[in-house]
Protein backbone atom coordinates (compact mmCIF):
# COMPACT_ATOMS: atom_id res chain seq x y z
CA UNK A 1 0.00 0.00 0.00
CA UNK A 2 1.40 3.67 -1.17
CA UNK A 3 1.81 6.31 1.65
CA UNK A 4 -1.33 7.81 2.02
CA UNK A 5 -1.53 11.45 3.41
CA UNK A 6 -3.08 11.96 6.55
CA UNK A 7 -6.12 13.50 5.41
CA UNK A 8 -7.82 11.69 2.42
CA UNK A 9 -10.19 14.51 1.46
CA UNK A 10 -6.81 16.85 0.96
CA UNK A 11 -5.53 14.08 -1.12
CA UNK A 12 -8.58 13.82 -3.14
CA UNK A 13 -8.69 17.39 -3.32
CA UNK A 14 -5.33 17.67 -5.25
CA UNK A 15 -5.97 14.60 -7.63
CA UNK A 16 -9.19 16.16 -8.67
CA UNK A 17 -7.07 19.21 -9.53
CA UNK A 18 -5.28 17.47 -11.62
CA UNK A 19 -7.55 16.76 -13.88
CA UNK A 20 -9.62 18.76 -14.25
CA UNK A 21 -11.36 16.46 -17.40
CA UNK A 22 -11.53 12.76 -15.88
CA UNK A 23 -12.42 10.04 -18.43
CA UNK A 24 -14.72 7.51 -16.73
CA UNK A 25 -13.66 4.66 -18.74
CA UNK A 26 -15.54 0.99 -19.19
CA UNK A 27 -12.90 -1.37 -20.42
CA UNK A 28 -14.38 -4.48 -21.90
CA UNK A 29 -10.91 -5.98 -22.64
CA UNK A 30 -7.81 -6.12 -20.25
CA UNK A 31 -5.69 -5.82 -23.21
CA UNK A 32 -7.40 -2.30 -23.97
CA UNK A 33 -6.09 -1.25 -20.63
CA UNK A 34 -2.27 0.09 -21.34
CA UNK A 35 -3.10 1.67 -24.75
CA UNK A 36 -6.19 3.07 -23.46
CA UNK A 37 -4.22 4.99 -20.27
CA UNK A 38 -0.98 5.47 -22.97
CA UNK A 39 -3.03 7.48 -25.54
CA UNK A 40 -5.08 9.87 -22.72
CA UNK A 41 -1.51 10.09 -20.86
CA UNK A 42 -0.13 11.45 -24.28
CA UNK A 43 -3.17 13.59 -24.82
CA UNK A 44 -2.44 15.03 -21.38
CA UNK A 45 -4.47 13.79 -19.18
CA UNK A 46 -3.20 12.08 -16.10
CA UNK A 47 -6.42 11.23 -14.11
CA UNK A 48 -8.24 8.51 -15.24
CA UNK A 49 -11.59 6.49 -13.58
CA UNK A 50 -12.13 2.80 -14.25
CA UNK A 51 -15.19 1.64 -13.78
CA UNK A 52 -16.06 -1.48 -12.26
CA UNK A 53 -18.93 -2.17 -14.58
CA UNK A 54 -16.45 -4.58 -17.12
CA UNK A 55 -15.54 -7.97 -15.86
CA UNK A 56 -12.20 -6.98 -17.36
CA UNK A 57 -12.57 -4.11 -14.55
CA UNK A 58 -9.60 -5.03 -11.80
CA UNK A 59 -7.54 -6.74 -14.63
CA UNK A 60 -7.43 -3.21 -15.92
CA UNK A 61 -6.70 -1.44 -13.32
CA UNK A 62 -4.05 -3.70 -12.29
CA UNK A 63 -2.31 -3.69 -15.73
CA UNK A 64 -2.44 0.59 -15.91
CA UNK A 65 -0.72 0.48 -12.30
CA UNK A 66 1.60 -1.50 -13.26
CA UNK A 67 2.24 -0.66 -16.64
CA UNK A 68 1.56 2.82 -16.83
CA UNK A 69 2.50 4.78 -13.27
CA UNK A 70 2.50 8.00 -14.87
CA UNK A 71 -1.38 7.43 -14.48
CA UNK A 72 -3.16 8.71 -11.54
CA UNK A 73 -5.98 5.34 -11.34
CA UNK A 74 -8.95 5.63 -9.56
CA UNK A 75 -12.07 3.38 -9.46
CA UNK A 76 -15.52 4.02 -10.21
CA UNK A 77 -19.26 3.17 -10.13
CA UNK A 78 -18.63 1.30 -6.72
CA UNK A 79 -21.59 0.34 -4.70
CA UNK A 80 -20.80 -1.90 -1.88
CA UNK A 81 -18.86 -1.98 1.08
CA UNK A 82 -16.93 -5.00 -0.28
CA UNK A 83 -15.79 -3.55 -3.50
CA UNK A 84 -14.17 -0.93 -1.93
CA UNK A 85 -12.57 -3.11 -0.01
CA UNK A 86 -11.35 -4.75 -3.22
CA UNK A 87 -10.31 -2.15 -4.64
CA UNK A 88 -8.21 -0.78 -2.08
CA UNK A 89 -5.91 -4.00 -2.18
CA UNK A 90 -5.03 -2.84 -6.08
CA UNK A 91 -4.16 0.61 -4.13
CA UNK A 92 -6.46 2.29 -6.12
CA UNK A 93 -5.26 6.46 -5.76
CA UNK A 94 -9.32 7.24 -5.22
CA UNK A 95 -12.94 5.63 -5.48
CA UNK A 96 -16.31 7.01 -7.21
CA UNK A 97 -19.40 5.92 -6.37
CA UNK A 98 -22.48 7.23 -8.70
CA UNK A 99 -24.58 7.21 -5.06
CA UNK A 100 -23.64 7.55 -1.30
CA UNK A 101 -25.50 4.92 1.16
CA UNK A 102 -25.37 5.19 4.64
CA UNK A 103 -23.54 1.62 4.42
CA UNK A 104 -20.80 2.89 2.21
CA UNK A 105 -20.08 6.04 3.63
CA UNK A 106 -18.92 4.28 7.06
CA UNK A 107 -16.96 2.11 4.94
CA UNK A 108 -15.13 4.54 3.55
CA UNK A 109 -14.78 6.77 6.40
CA UNK A 110 -12.72 3.29 7.50
CA UNK A 111 -11.04 3.03 4.39
CA UNK A 112 -7.43 4.22 2.87
CA UNK A 113 -8.95 5.13 0.09
CA UNK A 114 -10.12 8.91 -0.80
CA UNK A 115 -13.65 8.49 -1.59
CA UNK A 116 -15.77 10.67 -3.75
CA UNK A 117 -19.84 10.05 -3.34
CA UNK A 118 -22.12 10.53 -5.57
CA UNK A 119 -24.88 12.95 -4.81
CA UNK A 120 -28.13 14.62 -6.36
CA UNK A 121 -30.46 16.50 -4.12
CA UNK A 122 -29.53 19.21 -1.20
CA UNK A 123 -30.43 16.36 1.56
CA UNK A 124 -27.91 13.44 -0.14
CA UNK A 125 -25.26 16.26 -0.30
CA UNK A 126 -25.97 17.33 3.23
CA UNK A 127 -25.74 13.76 4.26
CA UNK A 128 -22.41 13.41 3.23
CA UNK A 129 -21.32 16.56 4.65
CA UNK A 130 -23.13 15.46 7.68
CA UNK A 131 -20.11 12.50 7.51
CA UNK A 132 -17.37 14.71 6.90
CA UNK A 133 -17.00 14.23 3.47
CA UNK A 134 -16.44 18.20 1.78
CA UNK A 135 -15.97 16.96 -2.30
CA UNK A 136 -19.21 15.11 -3.84
CA UNK A 137 -19.54 13.84 -7.60
CA UNK A 138 -22.63 15.76 -8.75
CA UNK A 139 -24.42 12.65 -10.96
CA UNK A 140 -26.24 12.76 -13.32
CA UNK A 141 -25.00 16.09 -13.95
CA UNK A 142 -26.99 17.53 -16.88
CA UNK A 143 -30.42 15.49 -15.80
CA UNK A 144 -30.33 16.31 -12.29
CA UNK A 145 -29.85 20.07 -12.69
CA UNK A 146 -26.74 21.16 -14.57
CA UNK A 147 -25.08 23.98 -13.97
CA UNK A 148 -28.07 25.74 -12.67
CA UNK A 149 -28.49 23.24 -9.87
CA UNK A 150 -24.69 24.07 -9.07
CA UNK A 151 -24.83 27.74 -8.68
CA UNK A 152 -28.36 27.02 -6.90
CA UNK A 153 -26.93 24.95 -4.12
CA UNK A 154 -23.11 27.27 -3.99
CA UNK A 155 -25.56 29.64 -1.43
CA UNK A 156 -26.81 27.23 1.31
CA UNK A 157 -24.15 24.47 1.02
CA UNK A 158 -21.01 26.61 0.54
CA UNK A 159 -18.68 23.72 2.49
CA UNK A 160 -19.39 21.57 -0.94
CA UNK A 161 -17.24 21.45 -4.27
CA UNK A 162 -18.50 18.89 -6.72
CA UNK A 163 -17.10 16.31 -9.71
CA UNK A 164 -20.31 16.87 -11.96
CA UNK A 165 -20.47 14.04 -14.36
CA UNK A 166 -23.13 12.60 -16.52
CA UNK A 167 -24.18 14.16 -19.81
CA UNK A 168 -20.72 16.34 -20.10
CA UNK A 169 -18.83 16.12 -22.87
CA UNK A 170 -16.78 18.94 -24.83
CA UNK A 171 -19.73 21.27 -25.65
CA UNK A 172 -20.68 22.00 -22.07
CA UNK A 173 -17.42 21.45 -20.09
CA UNK A 174 -16.00 24.85 -20.01
CA UNK A 175 -19.23 25.96 -18.01
CA UNK A 176 -18.95 23.79 -15.53
CA UNK A 177 -15.54 24.17 -14.94
CA UNK A 178 -16.11 27.40 -14.85
CA UNK A 179 -18.11 27.39 -11.53
CA UNK A 180 -16.41 27.93 -8.22
CA UNK A 181 -17.23 25.14 -6.43
CA UNK A 182 -16.74 22.79 -9.45
CA UNK A 183 -12.92 21.43 -9.48
CA UNK A 184 -13.20 19.17 -12.12
CA UNK A 185 -15.72 17.02 -14.43
CA UNK A 186 -15.52 13.33 -15.47
CA UNK A 187 -16.84 11.97 -18.23
CA UNK A 188 -17.33 9.08 -20.97
CA UNK A 189 -16.95 11.47 -24.12
CA UNK A 190 -12.96 11.52 -23.95
CA UNK A 191 -13.13 7.43 -23.98
CA UNK A 192 -16.04 6.31 -26.17
CA UNK A 193 -16.25 2.65 -25.92
CA UNK A 194 -16.02 2.16 -30.09
CA UNK A 195 -12.85 3.71 -29.90
CA UNK A 196 -11.46 1.72 -27.53
CA UNK A 197 -13.56 -1.14 -29.00
CA UNK A 198 -11.84 -0.60 -32.83
CA UNK A 199 -8.24 0.28 -31.10
CA UNK A 200 -8.60 3.98 -32.45
CA UNK A 201 -5.85 5.31 -29.71
CA UNK A 202 -4.74 8.59 -32.11
CA UNK A 203 -8.56 9.34 -31.10
CA UNK A 204 -8.77 9.49 -27.84
CA UNK A 205 -5.09 10.83 -27.94
CA UNK A 206 -6.75 13.67 -29.71
CA UNK A 207 -10.22 14.31 -27.62
CA UNK A 208 -7.55 13.88 -24.64
CA UNK A 209 -5.82 16.98 -25.98
CA UNK A 210 -8.85 18.99 -26.54
CA UNK A 211 -9.81 18.30 -22.84
CA UNK A 212 -6.40 19.32 -21.61
CA UNK A 213 -7.09 22.66 -23.70
CA UNK A 214 -10.53 22.89 -21.43
CA UNK A 215 -8.09 22.09 -18.08
CA UNK A 216 -5.82 25.12 -19.10
CA UNK A 217 -8.62 27.38 -18.57
CA UNK A 218 -9.54 26.34 -15.12
CA UNK A 219 -5.88 26.51 -13.77
CA UNK A 220 -5.75 29.05 -11.25
C1 LIG B 1 -20.34 8.22 -14.76
O1 LIG B 1 -20.37 7.15 -14.19
O2 LIG B 1 -19.77 9.19 -14.28
C2 LIG B 1 -21.10 8.39 -16.00
O3 LIG B 1 -21.52 7.22 -16.56
C3 LIG B 1 -20.40 9.22 -17.01
O4 LIG B 1 -21.42 9.81 -17.67
P1 LIG B 1 -21.37 10.06 -19.23
O5 LIG B 1 -21.29 8.72 -19.87
O6 LIG B 1 -22.66 10.78 -19.53
O7 LIG B 1 -20.17 10.90 -19.50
Amino acid sequence: MADRADDPQRELEDILRRGPVIPVVAIAEPEAAVPLARALLDGGIAVIEVTLRTPAAIEAIRRIRAEVPAMIVGAGTVLAPDQLEQVATLDVAFAVSPGATARLLDAARESPVPFLPGVATASEAMAVLERGFALAKFFPAEPAGGTAWLRAVAGPLPALRFCPTGGIDARNAAQYLALANVLCVGGSWLAPAEAIAAGDWGRIRDLARAATALALEKAP
